[in-house]
C-alpha cells in the first residue's frame, strides 16, 4: 500500500492522519498515512530514510519547512516563493519535488468563506513563516492594497520589498495602520501564548473579515478579541488546514477530494460542534 505520513516535532496532536484517512476513503485511493517526529537534528535522515523504504509523498510542519526547502531535488514556484516546503512527492522519475500548499489552503478556505480578495484592502499581520507562504497566493488574488504589520517591523519591510514584484504590497507598524481594511488575516504565533498583535480596536468594524491561521477548540484570543469589538464574520486556521492538505492529496494521487464533509467530522472530532 502507499504510504505517506506528516513529519513535525511535536506532531503527536496533528489531525493530518484523520484528514487524509478520510479523503483516501471519499476518492477510493489505496493509501496510508502516519506521523513522524524525528529529533530536530535527525530530520534530514528520517526524511532520507522513509522515502528509501518505499514511502511515497509526506508532509512537513513545524519546525521543518525550512529544512526540506533545502532537502529536496527541485521546488514548485510557490514552495521558491514561499521559502518552505510542507508537501513532498515522489515523482515517477525518482525526483523529490517540493511544494508548499499553505497559502492555496489559506485562498480557498477565504473564498469557501465568501470573502472577496479582488480590489479588497487586506491587512496580514506577523512577517513569519506562515506571512511568507500566504504572500503570492493572496497578491494572485488581486487586492487593491495589501499592508503587512509586524511587531519587528524591518521583518515586514524586507517581506514588502521581497514580494514587491507581485502586487501593491507594502510594510506599516501597527500604529501606522489606518483603516478601513476588508480584511485582516493574522498570522502570528501570538494566539498560541494567548496573546494579542498590538492592533488598534479602532480598526475593527462590523463589516470586517477577520482570520486567525491558529485554530482550537474554542476562539483563539484574537478572535475572541475581534468579535468583542464589533466583527462579525471571525474564521479560523481550521478549513485552510483541510484546504491545505486537500491541495497536497491533489498533489500526490492527481485527484481532488472535497473538503466540507471532511471539514465537518474534524469539528465533530475536536469537539468544536
Ligand atoms: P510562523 O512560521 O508560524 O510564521 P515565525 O516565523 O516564528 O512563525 O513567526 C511568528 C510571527 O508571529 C512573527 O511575525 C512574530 O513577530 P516578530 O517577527 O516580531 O517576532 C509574530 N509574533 C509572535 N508573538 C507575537 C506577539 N505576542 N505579538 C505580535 N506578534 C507576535
Amino acid at each position: 500500500m502507499d504510504r505517506y505520513l506528516v513529519f513535525g516535532h511535536p506532531v503527536r496532536h496533528s489531525k493530518s492522519p484523520f484528514i487524509h484517512t478520510l479523503f483516501a476513503r471519499q476518492t477510493q485511493q489505496e493509501l496510508e498515512y502516519g506521523l513522524a517526529e524525528p529529533a530536530v537534528d535527525e530530520f534530514a535522515q528520517a526524511l532520507r530514510t522513509f522515502f528509501d523504504q518505499g514511502g511515497k509523498g509526506c508532509n512537513v510542519t513545524v519546525p521543518f519547512k525550512e529544512q526540506a526547502f533545502t532537502l529536496v531535488d527541485c521546488l514548485s514556484p510557490r514552495a521558491k516563493r514561499a521559502g518552505a516546503v510542507n508537501t513532498i512527492k515522489l515523482t515517477d522519475d525518482g525526483v523529490l519535488l517540493g511544494d508548499n500548499t499553505d497559502g492555496a489552503g489559506l485562498v480557498a478556505d477565504l473564498k469557501s468563506h465568501g470573502v472577496t480578495l479582488a480590489d479588497s484592502r487586506i491587512l496580514l499581520l506577523g512577517a513569519g513563516g506562515a506571512a511568507r507562504g500566504a504572500l503570492a497566493p493572496l497578491l494572485a488574488e488581486l487586492p487593491s492594497e495589501l499592508v503587512i504589520a509586524n511587531r519587528t517591523h524591518t521583518k515586514a519591510q524586507q517581506l514588502a520589498a521581497e514580494f514587491h514584484d507581485l502586487g501593491p504590497v507594502t510594510a506599516q507598524t501597527y500604529e501606522q495602520l489606518a483603516g478601513p481594511f476588508d480584511l485582516v488575516i493574522n498570522s502570528t504565533s501570538a494566539s498560541l501564548q494567548g496573546e494579542l498583535p498590538p492592533l488598534a480596536p479602532a480598526l475593527i468594524h462590523t463589516d470586517i473579515a477577520i482570520y486567525d491561521m491558529m485554530y482550537g477548540a474554542s476562539d483563539t484570543a484574537f478572535i475572541s478579541w475581534a468579535k468583542q469589538h464589533g466583527a462579525r464574520q471571525t474564521m479560523d486556521g481550521l478549513g485552510m488546514l483541510v484546504e491545505q492538505a486537500a491541495e497536497a492529496f491533489t498533489v500526490w494521487r492527481g485527484i481532488r477530494p472535497g473538503t466540507k464533509q471532511v471539514l465537518r467530522e474534524l469539528k465533530r472530532n475536536l469537539g468544536v460542534i
